[in-house]
């Protein structure tokens, strides 16, 4: 953990036997792991929770906690090559080091970072990069992850991969209408048609810069996430045997969740000079 006093609304804790802090603010409350920077919950002020967590997710150092937010970073899925190791990269299991924790009269935000030597095994990525995350938590959830070069160029895929509680046998999802994607279920291009409701596995990749809205009428609300120098959204549900398939997601748990990812990946891979830095920010709020 950090020396860093902690302002009142953010509390030190261990949760589920991983160091943690609980974040409650009047604009709204978070669960965060140091493993990760991993946003396990939040909701605005008075609302039920916004992010989807699985009953069956694994906490333990290393391990990828199912649900939240883990970051994929520095590369998405298998990597660009398609045999990186792990999958979405290390940032998700890597222990981040909490570098600052403010509040103001209605939001709080902790601070994150990553550099080359908190991580056992880079994967061949070069090591003199530093990865820095805020988190602020208030009616809206901000998250801003800013990756700069160190003395050599840096290519990197990254997803804010954002697991969110809707009703997915109802869900519609709005602001891709006429954007293309890659259908990874299929491996062919598509181009989106209406809104996204699912019917099956959907494991897609957008190239698209816009907001995206999931109109949930079971639970009657509108869950909005706008983005800043993104140039993806990756859309995932599961589904029946894929969701089977996975140790730590019940077997129907694809009912209650979609994953709206923020990222720069696939095409959209970035490429940094030496000391250069990049900013992708995902901002989720309720309508
Ligand atoms: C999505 C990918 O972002 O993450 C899917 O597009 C993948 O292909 C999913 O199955 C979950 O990945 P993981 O590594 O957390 O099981």
């Amino acid at each position: 953990m950090s020396d860093l006093e902690l302002p009142q609304g953010i509390t030190a804790a261990d949760v589920n036997g991983l160091p943690a802090w609980r974040i409650d603010v009047p604009g709204g409350r978070a669960l965060v792991y140091a493993q990760g920077a991993h946003v396990a919950e939040w909701a605005p002020a008075g609302a039920d929770e916004v992010l989807w967590l699985s009953e069956q997710a694994v906490y333990s150092p290393g391990k990828a906690i199912r649900g939240g937010v883990p970051i994929c970073f520095p590369w998405f899925g298998p990597g660009r090559s398609g045999d990186r190791k792990p999958a979405h990269g290390f940032a998700r299991t890597a222990t981040w080091r909490l570098v600052g924790a403010e509040t103001d009269e209605q939001a709080a935000t902790l601070r994150f970072e990553i550099t080359g030597d908190d991580v056992a095994d880079l994967g061949g990525f070069p090591a003199d990069f530093t990865a820095s995350y805020s988190v602020q938590v208030g009616k809206e959830l901000v998250l801003a992850l800013t990756v700069t070069a160190g003395e050599q160029p840096l290519d990197f895929e990254e997803a804010l991969h954002s697991y969110f509680t809707v009703d997915a046998t109802g869900v519609r999802i709005g602001g891709l209408e006429g954007a293309g994607y890659l259908d990874k279920v299929t491996g062919t291009q598509q181009v989106q048609q209406g809104e996204i409701t699912f019917t099956g596995e959907t494991d897609r990749v957008y190239s698209s810069e816009a907001p995206v809205t999931m109109g949930d009428d079971t639970a009657g609300r509108v869950i909005v996430v706008d983005k800043v120098a993104s140039s993806q959204t990756v859309v995932w549900n599961p589904w029946v045997d894929k969701s089977a398939a996975m140790g730590d997601f019940g077997d129907d748990e694809w009912q209650t969740m979609c994953c709206v990812e923020t990222a720069n990946c696939v095409d959209g891979e970035l490429h940094l000079a030496p000391g250069e830095s990049h900013t992708m920010v995902s901002r989720t709020s309720l309508a």
